[in-house]
């Protein structure tokens, strides 16, 4: 829709065969649009800019200028058009999150499967979030399942202060348990307390995996998000539970698994979300 928009306000002003699919993307978060330009157009990123500003619901235009690095997550943004803040507050399913765009990692496309995790969380389970960002999935879970505690990890520490006050913005207090700290450290020191894992960061997905069911206090659930190539979804699916699993067996018993993919992140390349019901060794 928003991207639609997008290509009819620059529809005759740049000159391309095919406008959508040169157009490399488009997110709304809060009242910010970020776009992704091909190259050849780069010369005109701020006259862009102001088109978008013109058609779209949003006080300010930034260009992604790299995607997400390691680490952080954090993607590079230039201004373009509107007001030059990167603060925003963007609603999601009930939620409101305080966000900086050049300073932690957010994702609107994610607002689906964040969906799905609270609708399999039971109430009165506790909940270790280990990547948790500006606690974006913990905040939607504990908003849902008043019962329900969640161990909310991230070692940015401006992710950290947003985190806290999204925390108090939507009333979950108590509830969210923020913690600053590399997610191994603060796993080691919280023992064997969850019934639920999520590790929504694919570049450590293998390496934390273990960590991760070490937090299982008996039979329970690892959500874990895993980049994979594949010629299709079900390739991609195929290879990640492969993968995981046998990295997994190293550390339990697997009851249960279930894969798919959560969005597509590059030519023949996609995220993976694989849910394990493993009983800890
Ligand atoms: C992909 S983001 C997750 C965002 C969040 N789950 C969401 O949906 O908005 C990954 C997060 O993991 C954090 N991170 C990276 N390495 C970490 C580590 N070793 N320990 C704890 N957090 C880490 C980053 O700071 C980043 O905020």
């Amino acid at each position: 829709m928003r991207r639609s928009a997008v290509v009819d306000a620059l529809q005759g002003f740049v000159g391309s065969e095919d406008l959508a699919k040169a157009l490399k993307g488009v997110d709304i978060i809060g009242r910010i649009a970020v776009i992704k330009l091909p190259k050849e157009w780069l010369g005109m990123r701020h006259q862009i800019g102001e088109k978008i500003l013109s058609r779209l619901d949003v006080d300010s235009v930034y260009m992604q200028t790299y995607p997400a690095r390691p680490g952080d997550r954090v993607r590079g943004v230039e201004w373009l058009a509107g007001k030059q803040c990167t603060k925003t507050i963007h609603s999601e399913s009930g939620c409101r999150f305080k966000v900086d765009i050049a300073k932690v990692y957010f994702s609107p496309r994610l607002s689906f499967e964040r969906l799905r995790i609270r609708g399999l969380v039971r109430e009165g389970e506790t909940v270790v979030n280990m990547f948790a960002g500006v606690g974006t999935f913990s905040i939607i879970i504990a908003k849902n399942s008043p019962e329900t505690r969640v161990f909310s990890i991230d070692n940015n520490p401006y992710a950290f202060e947003l985190m806290l006050e999204n925390i108090v913005i939507n009333r979950v207090n108590g509830r969210v348990v923020p913690i600053l700290a590399d997610a191994r450290e603060a796993t080691s020191n919280l023992g064997r307390i969850a019934d639920r894992v999520l590790m929504p960061l694919p570049e450590l997905a293998e390496e934390y995996l273990g960590d991760s069911i070490g937090l299982l206090r008996g039979a329970g659930w690892v959500h874990t998000y895993i980049h994979e190539s594949g010629c299709g979804e079900k390739e991609a699916v195929e290879k990640a539970r492969e993968r995981i699993l046998r990295k997994a067996r190293e550390f339990g018993e697997i009851e249960a698994v279930c894969g798919k993919v959560v969005r597509s992140v590059g030519k023949r390349n996609f995220q993976v979300v694989l849910d394990l019901k493993v009983r800890p060794n």
